[in-house]
């Protein structure tokens, strides 16, 4: 079998002979994004190199107990060293959007805007110049989870109201550095997900645990939440930053070159930008009147965690029935502030859902979930213990927050670790059927609510463009359309990427 996009990096085209992807023909009303994603931490390795400093998860990945077998990013699939090759496997694909990450600490090593490491600019320069030429649009993430050590050290991270500010400088920072090549970007990814297992169970790092059901620890049970409010309020903040430094026509008047830069006259957006939410559906186990608001509570107890205060300027109902004082309330000023910066996008991560049902017996939220129908039957587990494969449940919930919010969502993930994986021939690896029939089954689900259900969706990026260190699941779960070798880190292409090749190729950048 031979490495995939072996053959050498792409050759760069010339400027100005990329399509671009907002110039959308008149009769289609809004463009519609193919690609895949990754992260910084998850395939970049060279954690010692380039003048990058230490992440959260450098340091949690090297306590002992805490990562599968001791996994860690240190080396991962060495994008650092090996993305002129991964772009000629971008190529080769067909992909012309592909979601990275920026790693906080390659450019600014101690956290704080002032020692920008001029390695890290040269990285990520070298990087998008090549998408660019290569005409593959880069989707940028500013913050996937790898904060700083030196600002845990400093002030415990997320708990802090200190990250605030931190957190909008080095979007500001990254606005100016790359805004003049990207045009799309991420606040925070996940903060329900970094949140609970950062601060809550401790199962990722920066390892706190206050849930004293699970550890002794015993740290303060206000942790998760106060990272919550700091997450949506860091992320007010970049988007301001975002409003104020970059231009949002060609037109207009802007201090950052970049808005000059590919336009040509054309008016087009200066750019865009949102957070990404982890959202999974809770699916009403019966039709009755009981499992139906049991569903619902769920589904706003989770789904609306983060989207409520940045549509509506408050956390869900349901969450403060159940944390009550717990919960850091925003002020006035905050929530005016919130909602004078909104979001352009819902940036949906779905991978999973259930089946709720009422139990009267079971607090806080009175309900109880499993993953079999009421009629028999059993959802189909991925690798991941906490992943069931229900492709309906994505045309439920996009007709869920359509109604509940109305505003353009794109699919910045979705996908699934096949079973076995981890052990199985590699040979036997690349026929991965059950990601391909996922793939097929979800695209499909996510495809009819953009056409019969009046959803408004832009777009739908595969997890992973590459096999990765799955945070505590290191590499023992494989979530890559493209197999990795993780010795001689060689890539293959598995069933699941030449499928979705035939559909990112598929005038990928119009609906
Ligand atoms: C969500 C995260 O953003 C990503 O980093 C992770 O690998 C996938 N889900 C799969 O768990």
């Amino acid at each position: 079998v031979p490495p995939a996009g072996a053959a050498s990096a792409a050759a760069p085209a010339p400027r100005g002979a990329c399509p671009n992807p907002l110039a959308v023909p008149a009769a289609s009303k809004a463009p519609f994004f193919l690609g895949s994603a990754t992260a910084a931490y998850q395939v970049e390795g060279a954690a010692a190199e380039g003048g990058r400093g230490p992440s959260i998860w450098d340091t949690f990945s090297h306590l002992p107990g805490k990562t599968h077998e001791g996994d860690t990013g240190d080396r991962a699939d060495d994008f650092y060293h090996r993305w002129a090759n991964d772009i000629a496997l971008m190529r080769s694909l067909g992909l012309r959007n592909f979601r990275l990450s920026l790693s906080w600490t390659r450019l600014f090593p101690n956290g704080t805007v002032g020692d920008l490491n001029p390695e890290g600019v040269a990285f990520y320069d070298g990087l998008f110049d090549a998408l660019r030429a290569a005409c593959i649009e880069p989707w940028v993430t500013l913050y996937h989870w790898d904060l700083p050590q030196a600002l845990q050290d400093e002030y415990g991270g997320w708990v802090d109201e200190r990250i605030v500010e931190d957190f909008a400088a080095y979007a500001q920072a990254a606005f100016d550095l790359f805004g003049d090549r990207v045009k799309y970007w991420f606040t925070l990814n996940e903060p329900e997900t970094f949140c609970p297992l950062g601060y809550e169970t401790g199962t990722f790092a920066p390892g706190r645990c206050s849930d004293r059901t699970r550890c002794l620890e015993g740290n303060s049970s206000t942790e998760p939440h106060l990272c919550a409010y700091h997450a949506v309020l860091a992320h007010a903040a970049a988007v301001s930053a975002f409003r104020q430094g970059f231009c949002r026509s060609c037109g207009q008047a802007c201090s950052l070159e970049a808005c000059s830069l590919e336009c040509a006259g054309e008016s087009v957006p200066g750019g865009q930008i949102g957070m990404t939410n982890a959202i999974g559906w809770a699916a009403p186990y019966t039709g009755s009147a009981e499992d139906v608001a049991a569903a619902e509570r769920q589904q706003s107890f989770t789904g609306a965690w983060f989207l409520d205060p940045l549509y509506r300027g408050d956390w869900p109902a349901e969450r403060k029935a159940v944390y009550g004082d717990l919960l850091p309330s925003f002020t006035p000023e905050q929530r005016r502030f919130i909602l004078d910066n909104p979001q352009d996008f819902i940036a949906l991560q779905h991978y999973t859902g259930n089946y709720v049902y009422q139990n009267a017996t079971n607090p806080p939220l009175l309900l109880s979930s499993t993953t079999k129908s009421s009629d028999g039957y059993q959802l189909p587990q991925a690798d991941s213990p906490w992943l069931f494969v229900f492709p309906k449940a994505l045309r439920s919930l996009l007709g869920w927050l359509h109604r509940r919010y109305g505003a353009p969502i794109i699919i910045t993930e979705n996908g699934v670790s096949a079973p076995g994986e981890a052990s199985k021939p590699v040979l036997e690896v690349l026929c991965d059927q059950f990601r391909l029939s996922y793939f097929q089954q979800y695209i499909s689900n996510a495809t009819a609510a953009k056409r019969d259900d009046g959803v408004d969706l832009r777009g739908y990026f595969a997890w992973s463009l590459l096999d990765n260190f799955e945070w505590a699941d290191g590499y023992s779960k494989r979530f890559g359309i493209t197999y990795v070798d993780f010795d001689s880190l060689a890539r293959y292409y598995k069933a699941s990427a030449m499928w979705l090749s035939s559909w990112f190729g598929m005038g990928a950048v119009t609906s």
